[in-house]
């Protein structure tokens, strides 16, 4: 099961928009410009689900969904995004990149206290991302998290 089997290949115009915000170095701008112009990838659009709201803004925190979306002891990958956000105990969110730091591929879910990267079997700890289990050679970036009107709320950048 590899990640980069289960990924289309990025269009031109996906690699453009993501290289353009990130030279301009607004994280949170290329996530959501990226998410709205994938329309020729295919199954995006059918994850799309934390594209809502107020994720369209310049700047800001990216608005995932309901903060009840993340189960207490676990945590949800949202993919599109290439975050992962966990609650640990009861109203402790936490958010990291789903990137794994072993070789790039997205952690694919949260299970047994761990984010799970289906790859080469890393595992990182839902309380502050560190290793668990390698080949990761280092934590997944934090990111600030905060709920706001029961909505999960990632700032990148
Ligand atoms: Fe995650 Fe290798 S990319 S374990």
């Amino acid at each position: 099961m590899s990640e980069a089997a289960d990924r289309p290949a990025p269009s031109r115009r996906t690699l453009l928009c993501c290289g353009a915000a990130v030279l301009a170095g607004g994280s949170a701008l290329a996530l959501s410009g990226c998410a709205s112009s994938t329309s020729d990838g295919g199954q995006s659009s059918s994850q799309a689900q934390g594209g809502q709201g107020q994720a369209t803004k310049s700047s800001g925190p990216v608005e995932l969904g309901p903060a009840t979306d993340v189960p207490v002891g676990g945590g949800k990958v949202y993919r599109e995004q290439r975050i992962v956000v966990t609650q640990p105990s009861a109203g402790q969110y936490h958010a990291f990149s789903a990137r794994c730091t072993h070789a790039g591929c997205v952690v694919d879910q949260v299970k047994d206290n761990l984010i799970q990267c289906p790859c080469h079997g890393s595992r990182f700890n839902i309380a502050d991302g560190t290793v668990a289990a390698g080949p990761a050679p280092t934590a997944l970036p934090s990111y600030q998290v905060a709920v706001a009107d029961g909505k999960i709320q990632v700032t990148t950048a």
